[in-house]
């Protein structure tokens, strides 16, 4: 697979992954609308170092443009697709079902669409646990029932699902169907409950936690979930879904101790009801993926929220460490140049 296309490239795992593909020595083109959902800002930072590399191209456009994706195809003749772009999170879905279908199902029927036509062999797209829905049975398996969804953003990534089923069934093009598990790490969306969190506790401010705090999450390293990907691109077989997680879920109250303890503050909680739409547990059985494609997650709970809050720090500054260590000379420079906000944040720099 020299040539690969990724879309939503500019979002928290799409740009892990554009950046792994060219460590790789890949041809990358990306595909981004710049969704506005979270700050542009922060997607352009995503992108920083790739697009200094050589290899890397940009495309600025919207998946749905069903035209110009067949062009950016026909040009580029990828040999893999990763289809990561989509309206993520579960909890806006609930107030913008449709949204969510046309982004998530239209969009990636224009993908396999355009794919189809421009001959591409493989097209993974990322899946999701919440397919899942708040099943009692646990770890969850990929041949589970998945047709009890308790979210709009659930039924789309099942829809898009099937999707992907149709092409390989009616084309025989290989797609392969990736259900991510609570992704996390540096470059985090920050509407997701770690960053959000982080960002809470460092200013001092209080932390809304919804239910008794036993709500668990298969918390997955970032780095993991790409090399996951990586792994899954390089081994096209047909119709295929692998769970990528951790399997091994940390409940909510664990969740935000680390985060505390790792920025060194006491998190003001303030108890929240459950929130609709949000499942009890989550929690992968990753048999599948490590027979067939040797996914282990190499980052265990704790060690990726080190790392989270190491790159959060950074972040406060515009500095994104996500490519090596933070030199020791960027941080002076840039606490000198700003002020850190609330007294956890100073603590964390200190
Ligand atoms: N982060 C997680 O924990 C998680 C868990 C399960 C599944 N997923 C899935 O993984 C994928 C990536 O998630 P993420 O957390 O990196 O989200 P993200 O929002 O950071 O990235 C998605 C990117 O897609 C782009 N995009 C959205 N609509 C588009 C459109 N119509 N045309 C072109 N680009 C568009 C956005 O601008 C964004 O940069 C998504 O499909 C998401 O549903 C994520």
């Amino acid at each position: 697979m020299r040539n690969v296309l990724v879309t939503g490239a500019a979002g928290f795992i799409g740009s892990h992954l554009c950046d792994r593909l060219l460590r790789d020595g890949r041809q990358v083109m990306g595909v981004d609308n710049f969704d506005p959902f979270y700050s542009t800002d922060i997607k352009r930072r995503n992108l920083g170092w790739a697009m200094a590399h050589k290899n890397f191209a940009m495309i600025h456009e919207d998946i749905l443009n069903e035209g110009e994706m067949c062009r950016v195809l026909a040009d580029f003749r990828p040999d893999a697709v990763i289809h990561l772009a989509a309206k993520a999170g579960v909890r806006p879905s609930l107030t913008d079902p449709k949204g969510y279908m046309v982004a998530n199902v239209a969009g990636t029927a224009s993908m396999l669409e355009a794919s189809r036509r421009a001959g591409v062999s493989h097209f993974l797209l990322a899946s999701s646990s919440s397919v899942y829905g708040d099943s009692e049975y646990t770890p969850f398996k990929e041949t589970h029932r998945t047709d009890s969804s308790v979210s709009p953003y659930a039924a789309s990534k099942k829809a898009c699902e099937s999707l992907a089923h149709s092409f390989h069934h009616v084309y025989g093009m290989n797609t392969t169907c990736l259900r991510f598990f609570t992704v996390f790490g540096p470059r985090q969306r920050p509407d997701l409950a770690i960053a959000r969190f982080t960002d809470l506790i460092a200013k001092d401010q209080p932390v809304p936690v919804f239910g008794d705090g036993s709500t668990s999450r298969d918390y997955t390293f970032v780095l993991d979930t790409v090399d996951g990907i990586v792994r899954a691109m390089e081994r096209p077989k047909g119709y295929s879904i692998y769970n990528l997680g951790n399997s091994s879920p940390v409940s909510l109250s664990d969740m935000v101790a680390a985060i505390a303890e790792e920025l060194g503050c006491t998190p003001r909680i303030v108890r929240m009801p459950d929130q609709a739409g949000d499942v009890r547990t989550t929690f992968a059985d990753i048999t599948a993926a490590v027979r067939d494609l040797g996914y282990r997650p190499a980052t265990g709970f704790r060690d990726g929220i080190r790392r989270y809050v190491k790159w959060f720090r950074a972040a406060q500054f515009g500095v994104d460490t996500c490519n090596g260590d933070l030199p020791t000379s960027a941080v002076t420079v840039a606490v000198g140049s700003s002020q850190p906000s609330g007294r956890c944040m100073q603590a964390a720099l200190d």
